[in-house]
């Protein structure tokens, strides 16, 4: 497939190098103003431009990475050019109806959610379409998949899913952060803190997909009765760890809706 992304800032250059590194077969593009900053792209073999229309009536699927306020302006830029294609924004906020409402039936609108770890094959991307489009929208899927895991929701669990998995990336790496700074504490150089912390938080995710299990089934492999993770568990516990994160995660959601 030919696919151009428009809005080649963080969300927008991992998605392009994700698909170049984990899909085969497309073409990929990628536009922003300021072009220069995108050079990086093409050693992926990713073309990019400065100019959003530069081939996109050849194109098969268009993706909005831009932000939510310039979404119009680039709308009104690219609808003259094309018609029957795939538009999937990954504005938040900008609701299918939004979306609707500026293009008019001559294109598919497809909304999406997926995050900066597509880059290395590891979004947790959510797709989102009206009723009658989710055919369309299965090459979308299909493509996220290859650079995560992707999920048809229904568009009003759309501001949860980017709070769940978009900002959720920057509420894991404070886990780490934060269990990186105990470590130096208890004894680590920051180098050696990072890398244990990291590949732990790595290594319990890996054990939870592969097993499918639920936390507390592993929590309870780790945890020997009156032993050291319990006592430091319930501590965190008694601190607020799991209701801080809970009350995180609702004030960024209802700091979308507004
Ligand atoms: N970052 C994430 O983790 C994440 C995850 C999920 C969803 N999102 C959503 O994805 C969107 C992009 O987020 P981001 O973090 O990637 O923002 P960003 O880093 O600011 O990237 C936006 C890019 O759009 C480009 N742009 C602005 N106007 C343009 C135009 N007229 N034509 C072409 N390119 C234009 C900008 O580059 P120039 O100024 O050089 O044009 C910039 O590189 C946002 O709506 C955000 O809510 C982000």
């Amino acid at each position: 497939m030919n696919i151009h992304i428009i809005g080649g800032g963080n969300l927008g250059a991992a998605i392009a190098i994700g698909l170049a590194q984990f899909t085969t077969g497309n073409t990929i593009t990628v536009t922003r103003r300021n072009v220069k900053l995108i050079d990086n792209l093409k050693q992926y073999g990713i073309n990019t431009s400065a100019d959003n229309a530069d081939g996109i009536a050849n194109a098969d699927i268009l993706m909005l990475a831009i932000k939510p306020w310039q979404v119009d302006a680039v709308l009104g830029e690219l609808l003259p050019h094309v018609s029957g294609k795939i538009i999937a924004s990954a504005a938040s906020g900008v609701t299918l109806e939004q979306l609707h409402a500026k293009i008019a039936g001559t294109n598919t609108v497809v909304r999406i959610m997926p995050n900066i770890a597509a880059q290395y094959g590891a979004s947790a991307t959510c797709v989102s379409a009206k009723a009658e489009d989710i055919s369309k929208a299965q090459p979308i899927v299909d493509l996220f998949d290859k650079v995560g895991t992707a999920v048809i929701i229904d568009e009003k669990l759309m501001d949860a899913a980017t709070v769940l998995g978009a900002c959720g990336t920057a509420f894991a790496l404070r886990y780490i952060r934060a269990s990186m700074q105990a470590g130096i504490e208890i004894g680590f150089d920051a180098k050696t803190a990072l890398a244990i912390s990291a590949q732990t938080a790595l290594g319990a995710t890996e054990m939870l997909l592969k097993e499918s299990a639920h936390p507390e089934q592993l929590i309870d492999k780790v945890t020997t009765p009156q032993g050291c993770t319990i006592a430091g568990l319930n501590e965190m516990e008694h601190e607020g760890f799991s209701s801080s994160l809970i009350k995180g995660i609702k004030t960024s959601l209802k700091q979308i809706k507004g």
